[in-house]
């Protein structure tokens, strides 16, 4: 691994602006400097107070127009449903049955699966998105294609196979005892193996089985560094289903606590629909939500609360997702404009920190994975990435009259995306670079 310094303007959130006074959780350096050794950020602060650390003959790279951030955290994605990205008409369960089962069927091919996994990963990076937590299809080859993807460019990568046994096309369903034994031994390849971090991954309860989440639980049991990715309370007829399904559980929820999926490890996309006693209990058991705004507005699945969930008294770790393929861009950027919109809906202005702060921090928090990644600071990955403001002539025009670093990173956010992506690095390496302004 080569040691590099990269000098620009560096911004990252060391709290949660949600819940703490901005000033006391932004750190923003108008000329930073940080200093990389063997993939991690050996130091970060002022240039003018780091610069006598600078090795001799040490690779430096200078962003002075740009803004160094940590790599963006996508908390809930699909890679087998690029191909579907953008899909027409449907709402939730008519989206999964018409677009989205068949898409992942296609997984069943191995080769199929590698191609799109390295797509997948080279568009992440192409957005700035250093780590993600990806759902792969029921087939394991599909897990191993993602994993062999990421690692090759050495990335944090979380990823686990869809378990379901129900209410789906048989040539996507697995068993409850199959998708146990394929889990567990998908776990002894992949977690810890490098940067990969295995993810037990039931779809969600309407296409699971009762046995089949019961042994979802007893893998949770049996691993106790292990975390656990599914959705809930997405759509109102979804929401409907689950009851009928599980007549004797209080509520969606309760579900999935009953069968001991929530608890700190435990990350479920949307939420949309949770009532305030459900929200209790995810604040209790420690559960987060992967917010996934692209996709809400796209399949019309309702409007997230986010002050609801992130309320003082009782807060909810929130992450943000793009969920690709509903979700319609892999750009984080877009996903906190459309964060934002969200929000405003519901009488909420999400501010500039707190968007970053859901983008980088928040999402490695809710992933637990911010002892490693999430921040610029030493010791810490060096995943980073590199937002050029004057990616386009609007945003080039608008930085120009803008007065504030806020007004500067609100107005990139609401209009950029990955064009607005300079470069990015990955454990120290470069690993994308815009094609024209290197
Ligand atoms: N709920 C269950 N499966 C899915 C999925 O693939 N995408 C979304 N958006 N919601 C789901
Ligand atoms: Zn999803």
């Amino acid at each position: 691994m080569t040691d590099l310094a990269l000098r620009g303007p560096l911004y990252t959130l060391l709290d949660d602006p949600f819940l703490n006074a901005a000033e006391d959780c932004v750190v923003y350096e108008s000329d930073g400097l940080i200093l990389t050794r063997d993939g991690l950020i050996r130091a970060v602060g002022d240039y003018s107070k780091l610069k006598d650390q600078l090795p001799d003959g040490i690779e430096t790279r200078i962003y002075p127009d740009a803004i160094l951030l940590p790599g963006f955290v996508d908390a809930h994605i699909h890679y087998p449903q690029v191909e579907i990205i953008g899909a027409y008409g449907a709402q939730l369960l008519e989206w999964l049955n018409t677009y989205t089962f068949p898409a992942e069927a296609k997984f069943n091919d191995p080769e199929h699966a590698r191609t799109i996994a390295d797509f997948f990963i080279a568009e992440l990076l192409r957005n700035g998105t250093t780590s993600a937590s990806v759902f792969c299809t029921s087939a394991p080859p599909s897990v191993d294609a993602i994993f062999e993807a990421a690692e090759m460019r050495n990335m944090l990568i979380l990823a686990g196979k869809m378990m379901m046994d129900r209410h789906a096309p048989a040539d996507i369903l697995d068993t409850a005892g199959g998708s146990y034994d394929d889990s567990k031994a998908l776990i002894e390849r992949w977690h810890k193996r490098g940067r990969c971090l295995y993810t037990v991954t039931p779809r969600f309860a309407l296409t699971s089985s009762p046995h089949q989440l019961e042994l979802a639980g007893a893998l949770m049991r049996e691993h106790s560094d292990i975390r656990l990715q599914s959705h809930i309370s997405e759509n109102r007829a979804e929401v409907a289903r689950a009851a009928e399904l599980y007549p004797a559980r209080t509520n969606y929820t309760d579900i999935y606590h009953h069968y001991g999926l929530l608890d700190e490890r435990a990350i479920y996309g949307h939420g949309i629909h949770l009532s305030e006693g459900e929200l209790r209990t995810f604040h209790e058991t420690g559960a987060r939500i992967a917010h996934c705004p692209t996709s809400n507005f796209f399949i019309g699945s309702g409007l997230f609360d986010i002050a609801a969930a992130k309320d003082a008294a009782r807060p909810v770790t929130v992450a943000l997702g793009t969920d690709v393929g509903g979700g319609t861009s892999f750009s984080m950027l877009q996903t906190m404009s459309e964060a934002y919109k969200m929000a405003q809906l519901r009488g909420i202005s999400v501010t500039a920190a707190q968007s970053y702060y859901l983008a980088t921090l928040g999402s490695a928090q809710a992933l637990g994975i911010d002892d490693r990644v999430g921040k610029l600071q030493a010791g810490y990955a060096a995943d980073i990435a590199v937002l050029d403001p004057q990616a386009t002539p609007l945003l080039a025009l608008r930085a120009d009259v803008a007065e504030t670093l806020d007004e500067l990173l609100f107005a990139l956010m609401i209009c950029g995306d990955d064009r607005a992506i300079q470069a990015t690095f990955v454990a120290g390496e470069l690993v994308y670079q815009r094609d024209g302004r290197p």
